[in-house]
């Protein structure tokens, strides 16, 4: 038998000591080590120009940072304001055609499932791939692309049952038969957590705030050479735009666009949340995707099944490389059960008739014994 100890001590995170904390795929816990960081922000926030140049500075490292997990460059990694708008931007930057159309499937995220919803206006068809049981098919996916699917776009980590998609087959496919389709992945739930290939995706965005364990405001977001080719911008500004300093504080009546990562970032981003974003990337880093991935999988095996030794239908796959750090099972009053298991002190996320129980480098088998003998206990 084996066991299952944290990869990284609880005492690192605020309040762990208090709490089973089952529910990164809601809110991850904050890591103390962000007290150091915000002071650091606070004193170059204060020191005018240089200040600001080392935050800056910072801030690249994180894209670099973003880019080793990601295994793509740094300079391809832009910091979007949310995940949401990663999607949003490629809907409004793409050309469309009437008789175009979108594939994308009907657990989606609304974020991923809703982003094309003014395109229908212009004639463009939104195909949603139904799940099967709970379950997608890559296969089922890629059978919906045709020669006019400008994009396919998914959640690698589905929020809904935990389902960690293929990418790679599902950009093997494409390239095979609609080599000009690009493919947006939200790795949202992934990032963090699982591989993610964004080198294989035309578009990967993820919010930071969960897997990633940084908080709102900030959503890094590579964007392939090819789709950035294909793609025009949506929004301007100082940031994205080539103003200076060649015209002085004059303007002329063009300007060129900037490329990535600037080409995302018409104005500032969030800096105190990339420098969150770079301490909390150092720490899975560190730890190593990998061994985090295995973890993971591990507390997923043992949820999935003391949940099935209780009775309950969990809607997560069975194969190990299908699994997520989220494991769900169906409940009809799921935010009925999120707060009895709450009243003891037990974190997860219940709504839309399932309850997501998500299992992160920090937790271990005694969170997972302690979930199952309260859901024993209550239900
Ligand atoms: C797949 C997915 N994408 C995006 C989000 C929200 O991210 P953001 O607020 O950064 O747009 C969530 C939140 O639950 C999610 O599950």
């Amino acid at each position: 038998v084996t066991s299952n100890e944290p990869l990284l001590p609880k005492d690192l995170f605020v309040g762990l000591e208090q709490v089973t904390h089952l529910c990164t795929g809601g809110e991850a816990p904050w890591l103390r080590g962000f007290e150091e960081v915000y002071k650091e922000f606070a004193r170059l926030k204060s020191d005018g120009l240089a200040g600001r140049e080392r935050v800056y500075e910072i801030g690249d490292e994180c894209r670099d940072l973003m880019g080793q997990l990601w295994g793509v460059p740094g300079h391809r990694i832009a910091f979007m304001p949310s995940a949401t708008e990663g999607m949003n931007w490629l809907a409004r930057g793409l050309g469309w055609k009437p008789g175009d159309n979108v594939v994308t499937d009907n657990l989606e995220f609304p974020s991923v499932a809703y982003a094309w919803r003014d395109l229908a206006e212009a004639g463009v068809e939104i195909r949603m791939v139904e799940h099967d049981d709970f379950h997608i098919d890559e296969d089922a996916l890629l059978s919906e692309v045709d020669a006019r699917t400008r994009v396919l776009a998914v959640s690698q980590v589905s929020f809904y049952t935990g389902q960690n998609l293929d990418i790679r087959r599902l950009a093997l496919g494409l390239r095979t038969s609609a080599p000009s389709t690009l493919l947006a992945v939200d790795a949202t739930h992934a990032a963090g957590v699982v591989d993610v290939w964004a080198a294989v995706t035309d578009l990967c965005v993820s919010s930071s705030y969960k897997w990633l364990l940084a908080t709102h405001g900030t959503a890094p977001c590579f964007l392939s050479e090819r789709a950035e080719s294909m793609t025009r911008g949506s929004s301007y500004g100082w940031h994205n735009l080539a103003v200076w300093p060649a015209q002085g504080a004059e303007r002329a009546p063009t300007v060129d666009e900037k490329l990535m990562p600037m080409r995302l970032e018409p104005g500032n981003p969030a800096m105190v949340v990339v420098l969150f974003l770079h301490h909390a990337l150092s720490q899975l880093l560190e730890v190593g995707i990998g061994p985090i991935q295995e973890h993971a999988w591990n507390l997923s095996e043992r949820i999935d099944a003391g949940l099935r030794d209780l009775g309950h239908t969990v809607i997560s796959p069975s194969a190990r490389v299908a699994r997520s750090g989220n494991t769900c099972f169906l409940v009809p009053d799921a935010a009925a059960l999120q707060e009895d298991l709450a009243r003891e002190r037990v974190l997860v996320w219940g709504e839309y008739g399932r309850v997501r129980i998500s299992g992160h480098l920090y937790n271990d088998d005694s969170d997972v014994d302690r979930i199952l003998e309260i859901l024993a206990k209550i239900r």
